[in-house]
């Protein structure tokens, strides 16, 4: 794995264009493509690709599969992994099937181990609305290191942050923090989440909230048809603004476990000490 000392924390003025990388299909990139998606990645927790060959195809999408190891599971993947991402079908307990605003949060924050990467290939964007929001767990960290001095260590105790969904518990630490090296695990109340932080440290997860909601703190992009997002679940927050009504807009979210042979090149979460921005 490589070192987690190269990532940075980033807010609204990162370059989009600086974090995309022009391939030909996802599952053949040269060797000089690999090399840029790595180190997009790797100092910022995501990158996207923009593939010219079969972009927005399934089969395009699943050849990320030997890079990047096994499928995540969820209740709602077909048999290959694949999430429909789309309004068109509203599912109760799942803000990503409707056109309400899906707040920041990691993915799989229900379950004891989230999977590790989260990819989202866009297959029709939204016309209006509908933007990809993005957000840096690791400039929340240092954001809550200034405003509450000597209480970071209560985040990352067992008992933090109590998160349930559809019949789902996770009890465990808002930051993961295992080997000098630092991951969050995140919902906001959404309304089909229950979301209880521990009483100590409810006012820093409130200020955690009040972080990511800041237009300053929050990276808005459209995605192209044929782009696919990539990012790392423990460093980067992710959500999507309102979905106008009549509005078609269409993703598939592929996720997996990172155990693929490019992983161990991939750096995952984010020094525990805090880092100048
Ligand atoms: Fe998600």
């Amino acid at each position: 794995m490589a070192s987690a000392d190269l990532r940075r924390p980033f807010g609204s003025g990162l370059s989009l264009a600086a974090q995309t990388v022009r391939v030909g299909s996802l599952s053949c990139m040269s060797t000089a493509q690999e090399r840029e998606m790595l180190s997009a990645f790797n100092r910022y927790g995501f990158a996207v690709l923009r593939s010219t060959e079969r972009a927005g195809s399934r089969q395009d999408l699943l050849g990320l599969r030997w890079r990047f190891g096994t499928p995540a599971p969820h209740p709602r993947a077909d048999d290959d992994g694949i999430v429909p991402i789309t309004p068109a079908e509203p599912v109760d307990g799942f803000p990503g099937s409707t056109r309400s605003e899906h707040l920041l949060h990691t993915d799989g924050a229900f379950r004891d181990r989230p999977e590790a990467l989260i990819t989202l290939q866009c297959v029709r964007p939204a016309a209006r609305g509908g933007l990809s929001v993005l957000a840096s767990a690791q400039a929340a960290r240092q954001h809550l290191a200034r405003h509450f001095p000597g209480r970071w260590q209560a985040l990352t105790e067992p008992d933090a942050l109590t998160i349930t969904r559809t019949g789902r518990t996770s009890t465990q630490p808002l930051f993961r923090h295992r080997g000098g090296v630092c991951g969050l695990k995140f919902r906001m109340p959404d309304g089909m989440s229950r979301v209880v932080p521990r009483p100590d440290v409810r006012d820093q997860f409130a200020e955690l909230c009040r972080f990511f909601a800041a237009p300053a703190n929050r990276l808005a992009f459209k995605l192209a048809p044929g782009d696919v997002l990539i990012a790392d679940n423990s460093a980067v927050v992710h959500g999507r603004t309102t979905i106008p009504a009549g509005e078609p807009r269409m993703l598939r979210r592929l996720n997996f476990d990172a155990t693929g042979p490019t992983c161990a090149r991939m750096v995952f979460g984010f020094p525990a000490a805090p880092a100048a921005r």
